[in-house]
């Protein structure tokens, strides 16, 4: 695939046009009023030390609020400890620093979080991936490549990076049984597992199994989070948890330093309960979003369309029927009044072109009617 058609999505104008395609928050919950009483907080209790290098004590309230959190997931801190960053997209980078290669093999699931297949491309390592179906990545396709590399010499790979709950792009959540096989694999084939849990606090019908990080008993899984998405993105905050030496080895090479003022604005604002107190508003705007466009997916498909059913996260995976090209079909359905993000994005290697990514979380629920009748006139006019 040209990467250089990446930047073209962007230019796509979306004045008129409904955007499905970001995975942006819904602005309306964004916790302007208590970040900013937290601000204040952090301020006057902690004046210049907030502002200088280093910051202030609250910063220890975002850590203790953290791992609070990530106990109660499961994650051991007496084997494991916590390094927070700035996002979760930072967290990757410091993990893909410490531990990679030119030349390592990277595992993904086809498709991925197109971010950070940016960010591995930096670090010149041959990205494979494996297919996902309903259940998360396809860990038997996964056991058949291992095999089939091993039996022709080539070396295993070095990491395996997974979205295992509410996947971007795809909503698919992995089962516990492909989590512990998973494991299994990763302990015969001697690789790590970076496990990306930018949506697991978005649950909206059930939580997710438990995290791959808290069934794991040979040291070889990293978990990241972020606040992108339960606060807002612009805050840059995220987190790791991974066993103590492989933290140790993240912490050595994460340079620059955190956000600590913010750092420390997010510690009082979660210690004041704000985090906990919006997750339950958060998460039954979004519920409502994504039983709307579900239905409106119902209502106006052609029938030849198929898409998931997410239960938790930001995304529904649309696959068009053979032959229609989402790339092409793009900027025909942004002058029709909709946009979204085409498959082959989200892949590593060629593949995706017949299928989308659409985000059900930032526009209103009349814009995803709309949007959605767009979509489907687009493709009757694509075939
Ligand atoms: C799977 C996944 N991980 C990480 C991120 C980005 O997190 P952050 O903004 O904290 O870097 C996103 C955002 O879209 C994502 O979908």
């Amino acid at each position: 695939m040209d990467h250089s058609a990446y930047g073209s999505w962007r230019n796509i104008a979306t004045d008129d046009a409904v955007s499905l395609s970001f995975g942006f928050p819904d602005p309306d919950l964004f916790p302007e009023d208590k970040l900013h009483t937290s601000l204040k907080t952090v301020l006057a209790d902690e004046g210049d030390d907030a502002l200088q290098y280093g910051g202030g004590d609250y910063q220890e309230s975002l850590t203790s609020f953290l791992k609070e959190q990530e106990r109660e997931r499961g994650i051991d801190f007496e084997t494991h400890e916590l390094l927070v960053t700035n996002g979760a997209t930072d967290a990757i980078d410091t993990v893909c620093r410490a531990f990679l290669e030119p030349g390592d093999t990277l595992i993904v699931e086809k498709p991925t979080f197109m971010g950070v297949l940016g960010v591995f491309r930096n670090f010149g390592v041959n990205i494979v991936g494996v297919p996902v179906d309903d259940d998360g990545m396809d860990v038997e396709a996964l056991a058949d490549l291992l095999e089939t590399r091993q039996t022709a010499g080539q070396e295993s790979p070095k990491l395996l990076y997974t979205i295992p709950d509410f996947h971007n792009p795809t909503g698919t959540t992995l089962s516990r049984e492909r989590r512990e096989r998973l494991l299994e694999l990763a302990t015969e084939y001697e690789f790590g597992i970076l496990e990306d849990g930018a949506y697991s606090d978005l649950w909206l019908d059930e939580q997710a199994p438990p995290p791959i990080a808290t069934l794991d008993t040979s040291e070889r899984v990293i978990r990241v989070g972020s606040f992108a998405k339960t606060v807002a993105p612009g805050i840059r905050m995220g987190w790791l948890t991974a066993p103590s030496k492989i933290r140790t080895a993240a912490r050595s090479v994460a340079s620059g330093g955190t956000n600590t003022l913010i750092e420390g604005v997010l510690g009082k604002y979660c210690e004041a309960g704000y985090f906990d107190d919006l997750l339950p508003e958060i998460r039954e705007t979004y519920r409502a979003k994504r039983d709307h466009m579900l239905a409106e997916l119902d209502r106006q498909m052609p029938a030849d369309v198929t898409w998931t059913d997410p239960t938790g996260g930001f995304f529904i995976w649309v696959e068009l029927p053979e032959g229609i090209d989402s790339q092409s079909m793009l900027e025909p359905a942004a002058e029709t009044g909709v946009t979204y993000l085409p498959g082959p994005l989200f892949y590593p290697d060629d593949g995706g072109s017949n299928s989308l990514r659409l985000s059900f979380t930032y526009v209103k629920q009349d814009e995803i009617t709309a949007g959605i009748k767009a979509l489907a006139e687009s493709i009757e006019t694509a075939r």
